[in-house]
């Protein structure tokens, strides 16, 4: 027998492992200052792509008086309690009325937190009659949520439809027998590639299968389709998303998430998800603080058309400068190099330190050994300068991986 502090001693994960060496500067570091595309790291100002800001309403004047506000008004308490017992109000029901009618569907539930939303929901959604079919690079709150599943899972290689059939068709054979259903699970904009789920192609599959669909669009909410409802409404196919799940702490820059669908869906939702009938309701400083930011998605398409220009000159100036960013299809833009762990860590820090340039590093096990992402997620906020001294820096830092002067041990300032 072991004791369990023993063992968490002994096996710190696969990221808390580097922990003494990383912690402050690879993970946790500090940003500081009000969130923009220039923020304090370290006593310096770097420039910064590393948030999720799309629409740049962080630090929005607007939403910052709403919920300057809304926090003077009712406190950080209130309501008290969880929804159904005592912490609803008029503005909870009022947001969930209005997101439903942005993202086209009848009605909506407000979450804490995105994550526990979908771990919850599909907890909630399938029974072990139930099989659940799922994209193989879903976000870590979906598997989360299909480990709770106490039937069949299936999951198909990353957008890979001929291969979600042939699970839909295993799945069929199951349900046909046991009389459970099938539950469909995809993202619609994958964060970390920025590819689109294929949210047409897998809808086109409901009529042989009679499957619903599940989509997290964590990324696409506010940022895809023509009013920003998402990438069902990118797609055109936003009526065969069954259930829609978008979170705000992206493109809101809040914090929280919600789920729509049908009435009597949401009904359910309601009455039986344990993460909402269970836990306190969102405070009234983030629920007013949502209602304005979906005031001005609705009524500034211009936020997200500056997205997009940003989007357009960052993807297409890697490219021309010889990156691979893979296939995004949205703001999300990683750019592949080839390097290890080691070169990696010292490219960051020479970006950080001597380019004053602030970004997400993915490396093994997250991606393939010998596989760097640099991972940029361009705002409404950043400027063309911006963008041009970036994609400088990163030639200048890729010149420098290429030639080996990344192979030394640990820069030592860090
Ligand atoms: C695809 C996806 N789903 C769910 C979540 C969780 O959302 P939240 O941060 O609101 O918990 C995230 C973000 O972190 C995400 O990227």
């Amino acid at each position: 027998m072991k004791d369990l502090f023993e063992k968490i001693k002994k096996n710190r994960g696969p990221i808390g492992q580097h922990s003494k060496e990383s912690h402050g500067y690879f993970t946790f570091p500090k940003l500081e200052g009000d969130i923009a595309p220039h923020m304090i790291f370290r006593g310096r100002q770097r420039l910064n792509w590393s948030l999720n800001n799309y629409l740049g309403l962080a630090n929005h004047p607007e939403v910052r008086k709403a919920d300057e506000t809304a926090a003077a008004q009712y406190g950080l308490a209130y309501p008290m309690g969880a929804r159904m017992m005592s912490g609803n109000s008029n503005f909870h029901e009022q947001l969930e009325a209005e997101l439903s009618e942005y993202v086209k569907k009848q009605d909506s539930i407000l979450c804490n937190y995105g994550y526990q939303a979908m771990v919850s929901a599909i907890d909630c959604l399938v029974d072990r009659h139930d099989v659940i079919v799922y994209d193989a690079e879903c976000h870590a709150c979906i598997l989360d949520g299909v480990r709770l599943h106490m039937g069949k899972r299936f999951v198909f290689p990353h957008n890979d439809i001929a291969n979600c059939e042939k699970q839909l068709e295993r799945a069929k054979k199951i349900v046909d027998q046991s009389g459970g259903s099938i539950l469909v699970i995809t993202e619609g904009v994958f964060g970390m590639s920025g590819d689109q789920g294929k949210l047409k192609e897998i809808v086109a599959l409901k009529e042989k299968y009679n499957f619903r669909l599940f989509v997290d669009d964590a990324h696409g909410i506010g940022t895809m389709g023509p009013t920003g409802a998402g990438t069902g409404e990118e797609q055109g196919c936003q009526d065969g998303i069954d259930i829609y799940f978008g979170t705000f702490a992206k493109s809101f820059a809040l914090i929280g998430g919600f789920i729509s669908s049908e009435e009597h869906v949401v009904e359910y939702l309601r009455y039986n998800m344990r993460s909402q009938i269970f836990a306190k309701s969102l405070p009234m400083p983030i629920v007013v603080g949502a209602l304005k930011r979906l005031e001005l998605m609705r009524n500034h398409p211009e936020y997200r058309e500056k997205l997009w220009e940003n989007v357009r000159s960052l993807q297409n100036g890697l490219k021309a400068a010889g990156f691979n960013i893979g296939n995004t299809q949205s703001p999300v833009t990683p750019v592949y190099l080839n390097g290890s762990i080691p070169e990696a860590t010292n490219m960051i820090v020479d970006l950080r330190e001597n380019y004053n340039i602030f970004c997400s590093m993915v490396v093994y096990p997250v991606v393939p050994k010998g596989v760097i992402i640099l991972r940029l997620i361009p705002t409404a906020v950043h400027t063309n300068d911006d963008v041009e001294y970036t994609i400088k820096s990163f030639s200048a830092i890729e010149n420098k991986l290429k030639s080996g002067q990344y192979m030394s041990d640990r820069i030592a300032a860090v």
